[in-house]
Protein backbone atom coordinates (compact mmCIF):
# COMPACT_ATOMS: atom_id res chain seq x y z
CA UNK A 1 0.00 0.00 0.00
CA UNK A 2 1.12 3.05 -0.67
CA UNK A 3 0.37 7.01 -0.76
CA UNK A 4 1.67 8.04 -3.62
CA UNK A 5 -0.86 9.90 -5.89
CA UNK A 6 -1.13 7.50 -8.73
CA UNK A 7 -3.52 9.81 -10.70
CA UNK A 8 -2.25 12.50 -12.96
CA UNK A 9 -4.85 15.64 -12.06
CA UNK A 10 -5.28 18.11 -14.40
CA UNK A 11 -4.46 21.26 -12.46
CA UNK A 12 -6.27 24.22 -13.93
CA UNK A 13 -6.34 25.97 -10.33
CA UNK A 14 -4.26 28.54 -9.03
CA UNK A 15 -1.21 26.78 -8.80
CA UNK A 16 0.46 24.74 -9.31
CA UNK A 17 0.09 24.39 -12.92
CA UNK A 18 0.57 21.03 -15.05
CA UNK A 19 4.38 20.09 -15.58
CA UNK A 20 4.94 18.78 -18.63
CA UNK A 21 6.78 14.57 -19.10
CA UNK A 22 10.14 16.98 -19.89
CA UNK A 23 9.97 18.86 -16.94
CA UNK A 24 9.01 15.82 -14.70
CA UNK A 25 12.31 13.38 -16.65
CA UNK A 26 14.62 16.50 -16.19
CA UNK A 27 13.39 16.11 -12.43
CA UNK A 28 14.74 13.05 -12.63
CA UNK A 29 18.32 13.76 -13.39
CA UNK A 30 21.33 11.76 -11.17
CA UNK A 31 21.50 14.02 -8.04
CA UNK A 32 24.09 16.39 -7.95
CA UNK A 33 25.65 18.46 -4.91
CA UNK A 34 25.24 21.82 -4.82
CA UNK A 35 28.87 22.43 -5.27
CA UNK A 36 29.32 20.01 -7.68
CA UNK A 37 31.14 21.29 -11.44
CA UNK A 38 27.77 19.90 -13.35
CA UNK A 39 25.38 21.86 -10.72
CA UNK A 40 27.05 25.50 -11.37
CA UNK A 41 27.04 25.36 -14.96
CA UNK A 42 23.40 24.32 -14.34
CA UNK A 43 23.57 27.32 -12.25
CA UNK A 44 25.04 30.10 -14.56
CA UNK A 45 22.87 28.87 -17.28
CA UNK A 46 19.88 29.37 -15.36
CA UNK A 47 21.13 32.62 -14.49
CA UNK A 48 21.38 33.85 -17.91
CA UNK A 49 18.03 32.30 -18.91
CA UNK A 50 16.17 34.08 -16.16
CA UNK A 51 17.56 37.39 -16.77
CA UNK A 52 16.27 36.74 -20.20
CA UNK A 53 12.80 35.88 -19.68
CA UNK A 54 12.49 38.60 -16.50
CA UNK A 55 14.10 41.06 -19.77
CA UNK A 56 16.69 42.68 -17.14
CA UNK A 57 18.99 45.14 -17.96
CA UNK A 58 23.05 44.33 -17.76
CA UNK A 59 24.22 44.47 -14.53
CA UNK A 60 21.09 42.51 -12.97
CA UNK A 61 21.32 39.79 -11.07
CA UNK A 62 18.89 37.01 -11.63
CA UNK A 63 18.79 33.47 -9.40
CA UNK A 64 16.28 31.31 -7.70
CA UNK A 65 16.18 31.65 -4.41
CA UNK A 66 15.25 27.80 -2.70
CA UNK A 67 11.60 28.14 -1.40
CA UNK A 68 8.08 28.76 -2.88
CA UNK A 69 7.06 32.29 -4.25
CA UNK A 70 6.84 33.33 -0.48
CA UNK A 71 10.44 33.02 -0.23
CA UNK A 72 11.22 35.61 -3.22
CA UNK A 73 8.76 37.74 -1.29
CA UNK A 74 10.49 37.83 1.31
CA UNK A 75 13.86 37.57 -0.66
CA UNK A 76 13.04 40.94 -1.97
CA UNK A 77 11.38 42.99 1.04
CA UNK A 78 14.07 41.69 3.42
CA UNK A 79 17.09 42.86 1.54
CA UNK A 80 15.11 46.50 0.90
CA UNK A 81 13.22 47.38 3.58
CA UNK A 82 14.78 48.54 7.11
CA UNK A 83 13.48 49.65 9.78
CA UNK A 84 11.69 52.82 9.52
CA UNK A 85 11.56 52.34 5.82
CA UNK A 86 8.46 54.04 4.25
CA UNK A 87 6.83 51.62 2.10
CA UNK A 88 3.86 52.11 -0.22
CA UNK A 89 1.89 49.35 -0.43
CA UNK A 90 -0.71 48.37 -2.98
CA UNK A 91 -3.15 46.14 -1.94
CA UNK A 92 -5.40 44.89 -4.64
CA UNK A 93 -6.33 41.31 -3.33
CA UNK A 94 -5.19 38.74 -0.86
CA UNK A 95 -1.22 38.65 -1.79
CA UNK A 96 -1.02 42.63 -1.97
CA UNK A 97 -1.96 42.13 1.84
CA UNK A 98 0.29 39.28 2.42
CA UNK A 99 3.27 41.97 0.52
CA UNK A 100 2.12 44.79 3.22
CA UNK A 101 2.33 42.24 6.10
CA UNK A 102 5.78 41.25 4.90
CA UNK A 103 6.65 44.58 4.84
CA UNK A 104 5.55 45.61 8.48
CA UNK A 105 7.80 42.24 9.84
CA UNK A 106 10.66 43.50 8.27
CA UNK A 107 9.87 47.07 10.30
CA UNK A 108 8.82 49.41 7.32
CA UNK A 109 6.46 52.04 8.31
CA UNK A 110 3.74 50.74 5.68
CA UNK A 111 1.27 53.00 3.70
CA UNK A 112 -1.60 50.83 1.92
CA UNK A 113 -3.16 51.80 -1.35
CA UNK A 114 -6.23 50.24 -1.33
CA UNK A 115 -8.22 49.12 -4.04
CA UNK A 116 -11.28 46.96 -4.39
CA UNK A 117 -10.76 43.71 -4.70
CA UNK A 118 -11.92 42.93 -8.16
CA UNK A 119 -10.68 46.57 -9.78
CA UNK A 120 -6.82 47.11 -10.81
CA UNK A 121 -4.72 49.75 -9.35
CA UNK A 122 -5.34 53.36 -10.95
CA UNK A 123 -1.99 54.28 -11.56
CA UNK A 124 -3.23 58.29 -10.55
CA UNK A 125 -4.50 57.47 -7.54
CA UNK A 126 -0.80 55.57 -6.70
CA UNK A 127 0.62 59.36 -7.93
CA UNK A 128 -2.20 61.09 -5.32
CA UNK A 129 -1.01 58.41 -2.47
CA UNK A 130 2.71 59.12 -3.22
CA UNK A 131 2.44 62.79 -3.17
CA UNK A 132 0.68 62.87 -0.06
CA UNK A 133 2.49 60.06 1.78
CA UNK A 134 5.99 59.66 -0.07
CA UNK A 135 7.72 56.15 0.19
CA UNK A 136 11.00 54.63 -0.50
CA UNK A 137 9.86 51.58 -1.66
CA UNK A 138 6.81 51.33 -3.92
CA UNK A 139 5.44 47.21 -3.74
CA UNK A 140 2.96 45.59 -6.27
CA UNK A 141 1.27 42.51 -7.43
CA UNK A 142 1.47 42.50 -11.12
CA UNK A 143 -0.81 39.45 -11.53
CA UNK A 144 -4.01 39.08 -8.39
CA UNK A 145 -4.30 35.45 -8.41
CA UNK A 146 -6.66 36.05 -5.77
CA UNK A 147 -8.84 38.30 -7.72
CA UNK A 148 -7.81 37.12 -11.70
CA UNK A 149 -6.87 40.70 -11.94
CA UNK A 150 -3.94 42.58 -14.01
CA UNK A 151 -2.57 45.33 -12.63
CA UNK A 152 -1.16 48.33 -14.64
CA UNK A 153 2.51 47.83 -13.46
CA UNK A 154 4.11 49.17 -16.30
CA UNK A 155 2.35 52.81 -15.27
CA UNK A 156 2.66 52.15 -11.77
CA UNK A 157 6.21 50.99 -11.68
CA UNK A 158 6.94 54.74 -13.48
CA UNK A 159 4.70 56.77 -11.12
CA UNK A 160 7.13 55.09 -8.56
CA UNK A 161 10.27 56.12 -10.34
CA UNK A 162 9.25 59.56 -10.71
CA UNK A 163 8.93 59.52 -7.15
CA UNK A 164 12.60 58.21 -6.45
CA UNK A 165 11.33 54.65 -4.80
CA UNK A 166 12.64 51.75 -5.45
CA UNK A 167 9.89 49.23 -6.75
CA UNK A 168 9.25 45.65 -5.58
CA UNK A 169 6.80 43.52 -8.20
CA UNK A 170 4.93 40.27 -7.18
CA UNK A 171 5.30 38.75 -10.96
CA UNK A 172 4.31 35.01 -9.36
CA UNK A 173 1.28 34.52 -11.91
CA UNK A 174 2.52 36.48 -14.77
CA UNK A 175 6.15 35.76 -15.32
CA UNK A 176 6.42 33.34 -18.84
CA UNK A 177 1.81 33.89 -19.19
CA UNK A 178 1.74 37.89 -19.84
CA UNK A 179 3.92 40.58 -20.94
CA UNK A 180 6.25 41.66 -18.17
CA UNK A 181 9.27 43.83 -18.92
CA UNK A 182 11.48 44.74 -16.16
CA UNK A 183 14.21 46.16 -17.86
CA UNK A 184 11.77 48.53 -20.23
CA UNK A 185 9.18 48.97 -17.14
CA UNK A 186 12.04 50.23 -15.07
CA UNK A 187 11.20 47.39 -12.39
CA UNK A 188 14.22 47.51 -9.31
CA UNK A 189 13.24 44.17 -7.97
CA UNK A 190 11.21 40.87 -9.44
CA UNK A 191 10.04 37.78 -8.39
CA UNK A 192 8.05 35.14 -9.55
CA UNK A 193 7.37 31.10 -8.77
CA UNK A 194 8.04 28.05 -10.43
CA UNK A 195 4.46 26.39 -10.41
CA UNK A 196 2.54 28.26 -12.73
CA UNK A 197 3.10 30.40 -16.22
CA UNK A 198 6.58 28.20 -16.05
CA UNK A 199 5.16 24.82 -15.64
CA UNK A 200 7.39 23.33 -13.03
CA UNK A 201 7.11 21.96 -9.61
CA UNK A 202 6.86 24.58 -6.71
CA UNK A 203 9.67 24.61 -4.65
CA UNK A 204 12.17 27.75 -6.41
CA UNK A 205 11.38 31.23 -6.61
CA UNK A 206 12.84 33.20 -9.94
CA UNK A 207 14.03 36.58 -8.96
CA UNK A 208 15.78 39.29 -9.95
CA UNK A 209 17.44 42.21 -8.55
CA UNK A 210 18.26 45.53 -10.72
CA UNK A 211 20.84 48.21 -10.22
CA UNK A 212 19.30 50.20 -8.53
CA UNK A 213 18.56 47.44 -5.96
CA UNK A 214 21.75 45.68 -5.37
CA UNK A 215 23.29 49.19 -4.94
CA UNK A 216 20.50 50.01 -2.41
CA UNK A 217 20.14 46.66 -0.63
CA UNK A 218 20.22 46.87 3.53
CA UNK A 219 21.53 44.20 5.70
CA UNK A 220 18.29 42.42 6.44
CA UNK A 221 17.75 40.29 9.46
CA UNK A 222 17.29 37.21 7.63
CA UNK A 223 20.49 35.32 7.03
CA UNK A 224 18.68 32.41 4.64
CA UNK A 225 17.29 35.21 2.45
CA UNK A 226 20.44 37.55 2.77
CA UNK A 227 21.12 39.14 -0.92
CA UNK A 228 25.11 39.45 -0.36
CA UNK A 229 25.20 35.49 0.95
CA UNK A 230 23.16 34.02 -2.29
CA UNK A 231 25.48 36.36 -4.49
CA UNK A 232 28.31 34.20 -2.38
CA UNK A 233 27.09 30.91 -3.27
CA UNK A 234 25.35 32.13 -6.89
CA UNK A 235 28.25 33.76 -8.43
CA UNK A 236 31.32 32.94 -5.69
CA UNK A 237 30.99 29.41 -5.10
CA UNK A 238 30.99 29.57 -1.75
CA UNK A 239 28.73 27.34 0.44
CA UNK A 240 25.36 28.96 1.72
CA UNK A 241 22.69 26.24 1.77
CA UNK A 242 22.49 22.90 0.26
CA UNK A 243 20.36 23.71 -2.95
CA UNK A 244 18.32 21.11 -4.55
CA UNK A 245 19.39 19.95 -8.03
CA UNK A 246 16.23 18.38 -8.77
CA UNK A 247 14.89 21.59 -8.63
CA UNK A 248 17.42 23.47 -10.41
CA UNK A 249 17.14 20.55 -13.28
CA UNK A 250 13.43 20.95 -13.60
CA UNK A 251 13.57 25.25 -14.15
CA UNK A 252 16.28 24.79 -16.29
CA UNK A 253 14.27 22.57 -18.33
CA UNK A 254 10.85 25.09 -17.89
CA UNK A 255 12.90 27.90 -18.70
CA UNK A 256 14.14 26.32 -22.03
CA UNK A 257 11.15 25.01 -23.22
CA UNK A 258 9.81 28.56 -22.44
CA UNK A 259 12.81 29.86 -24.74
CA UNK A 260 11.70 27.33 -27.11
CA UNK A 261 8.69 28.77 -27.52
CA UNK A 262 9.57 32.35 -27.26
CA UNK A 263 7.78 34.56 -24.72
CA UNK A 264 5.74 36.75 -27.80
CA UNK A 265 4.09 33.67 -28.33
CA UNK A 266 3.57 32.19 -25.62
CA UNK A 267 2.00 35.75 -23.86
CA UNK A 268 -0.09 35.42 -27.20
CA UNK A 269 -0.94 31.65 -26.27
CA UNK A 270 -1.98 32.39 -22.74
CA UNK A 271 -4.52 35.36 -24.38
CA UNK A 272 -6.04 33.05 -27.03
CA UNK A 273 -6.67 30.28 -24.75
CA UNK A 274 -8.03 33.00 -21.95
CA UNK A 275 -10.65 34.38 -24.35
CA UNK A 276 -11.37 30.97 -25.56
CA UNK A 277 -12.44 30.09 -22.11
CA UNK A 278 -14.46 33.46 -21.38
CA UNK A 279 -16.17 32.44 -24.45
CA UNK A 280 -16.81 29.16 -23.69
CA UNK A 281 -18.12 29.97 -20.32
CA UNK A 282 -20.43 32.84 -21.37
CA UNK A 283 -22.56 30.22 -22.86
CA UNK A 284 -23.26 28.30 -20.19
CA UNK A 285 -24.01 32.30 -18.70
CA UNK A 286 -21.08 32.35 -16.56
CA UNK A 287 -19.16 35.61 -16.26
CA UNK A 288 -15.86 36.65 -14.79
CA UNK A 289 -15.48 38.88 -11.97
CA UNK A 290 -12.94 41.44 -13.74
CA UNK A 291 -14.03 44.20 -16.11
CA UNK A 292 -12.53 43.07 -19.43
CA UNK A 293 -9.48 45.46 -19.82
CA UNK A 294 -8.28 44.37 -16.40
CA UNK A 295 -8.09 40.88 -16.21
CA UNK A 296 -5.31 38.32 -16.41
CA UNK A 297 -4.69 35.56 -19.18
CA UNK A 298 -3.30 33.27 -16.55
CA UNK A 299 -6.20 33.44 -14.08
CA UNK A 300 -9.92 33.26 -14.41
CA UNK A 301 -12.02 34.80 -11.68
CA UNK A 302 -15.69 33.04 -12.57
CA UNK A 303 -18.45 34.24 -10.52
CA UNK A 304 -20.33 31.53 -8.93
CA UNK A 305 -24.07 32.03 -9.81
CA UNK A 306 -26.80 32.97 -7.58
CA UNK A 307 -28.36 29.61 -6.30
CA UNK A 308 -25.37 27.57 -7.41
CA UNK A 309 -23.69 25.57 -4.23
CA UNK A 310 -19.45 26.47 -4.70
CA UNK A 311 -18.14 23.77 -3.04
CA UNK A 312 -20.27 21.04 -4.16
CA UNK A 313 -19.65 22.16 -8.17
CA UNK A 314 -15.95 22.28 -7.55
CA UNK A 315 -15.81 18.97 -5.61
CA UNK A 316 -18.00 17.26 -8.77
CA UNK A 317 -14.94 18.64 -11.62
CA UNK A 318 -12.72 16.68 -9.06
CA UNK A 319 -14.47 13.54 -8.25
CA UNK A 320 -16.05 13.12 -12.02
CA UNK A 321 -13.60 14.93 -14.47
CA UNK A 322 -10.25 14.66 -12.57
CA UNK A 323 -10.20 18.73 -12.66
CA UNK A 324 -8.65 21.01 -10.06
CA UNK A 325 -10.13 24.70 -9.74
CA UNK A 326 -9.77 27.26 -6.95
CA UNK A 327 -11.86 28.74 -4.65
CA UNK A 328 -12.12 32.22 -3.93
CA UNK A 329 -10.19 33.18 -1.19
CA UNK A 330 -11.03 35.90 1.89
CA UNK A 331 -14.35 38.05 1.04
CA UNK A 332 -14.45 35.98 -2.20
CA UNK A 333 -14.64 32.67 -0.89
CA UNK A 334 -18.30 31.25 -2.17
CA UNK A 335 -18.63 34.21 -4.62
CA UNK A 336 -15.75 32.86 -7.13
CA UNK A 337 -14.06 29.71 -8.90
CA UNK A 338 -10.43 30.27 -9.67
CA UNK A 339 -9.23 28.92 -12.90
CA UNK A 340 -5.86 28.97 -13.85
CA UNK A 341 -4.77 28.36 -17.49
CA UNK A 342 -1.20 28.63 -17.23
CA UNK A 343 1.83 27.09 -18.90
CA UNK A 344 1.21 23.77 -20.13
CA UNK A 345 -2.52 24.22 -18.90
CA UNK A 346 -2.74 26.97 -21.51
CA UNK A 347 -4.34 24.80 -24.10
CA UNK A 348 -7.68 24.57 -26.26
CA UNK A 349 -8.75 20.86 -25.87
CA UNK A 350 -8.20 21.40 -21.69
CA UNK A 351 -10.77 24.64 -22.39
CA UNK A 352 -13.23 22.79 -24.34
CA UNK A 353 -12.72 19.76 -21.29
CA UNK A 354 -13.48 22.09 -18.65
CA UNK A 355 -16.62 23.98 -20.68
CA UNK A 356 -18.06 19.86 -20.66
CA UNK A 357 -17.08 19.79 -16.83
CA UNK A 358 -19.01 23.19 -15.70
CA UNK A 359 -21.29 22.54 -17.80
CA UNK A 360 -22.66 18.78 -16.12
CA UNK A 361 -21.76 20.65 -12.19
CA UNK A 362 -23.82 23.32 -13.06
CA UNK A 363 -26.53 20.94 -14.59
CA UNK A 364 -25.97 18.52 -11.19
CA UNK A 365 -27.36 21.80 -9.15
CA UNK A 366 -30.35 21.91 -11.70
CA UNK A 367 -29.09 24.80 -13.56
CA UNK A 368 -29.56 23.01 -17.40
CA UNK A 369 -27.98 25.41 -20.15
CA UNK A 370 -30.15 24.01 -22.67
CA UNK A 371 -33.75 23.48 -20.76
C1 LIG B 1 0.46 36.70 -6.51
C2 LIG B 1 1.04 35.69 -5.58
N1 LIG B 1 2.03 36.05 -4.77
C3 LIG B 1 2.59 35.17 -3.90
C4 LIG B 1 2.14 33.87 -3.83
C5 LIG B 1 2.76 32.91 -2.89
O1 LIG B 1 3.38 31.87 -3.57
P1 LIG B 1 3.63 30.43 -2.91
O2 LIG B 1 2.31 29.85 -2.56
O3 LIG B 1 4.34 29.70 -4.02
O4 LIG B 1 4.50 30.65 -1.73
C6 LIG B 1 1.09 33.45 -4.65
C7 LIG B 1 0.57 32.07 -4.58
O5 LIG B 1 -0.36 31.71 -5.23
C8 LIG B 1 0.53 34.39 -5.55
O6 LIG B 1 -0.45 34.03 -6.36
Amino acid sequence: MTLLPDVDRILLGPGPSLTSPRVMRAMASPTVSHLDPLMLRLLDDVRARLARVFRAVDGSFAFAVSGTGTSGMETAVSNLVRDGSRAAVVVSGYFGDRLAQMCERYGAAVSRVDVEWGRACDPDALRRHLNANGADVVAMVHAETSTGVCNPVREMAAVARDHGALTIVDAVTSLGGVPLDVGAWGIDACYSCTQKCLGGPSGLAPIVFGPRALEQRVKGRSFYFDLSLLEDYWLRRKYHHTMSSALVCALYESLAIVEEEGLDARWARHERNHRMLVASLAELGLTLLPAEADRLWTLNAVRVPDGVDEPTARKHLLDEFNIEIGAGLGPLAGKIWRVGLMGAGSAPRLVLLLRGAFESALAKQGRHVHA
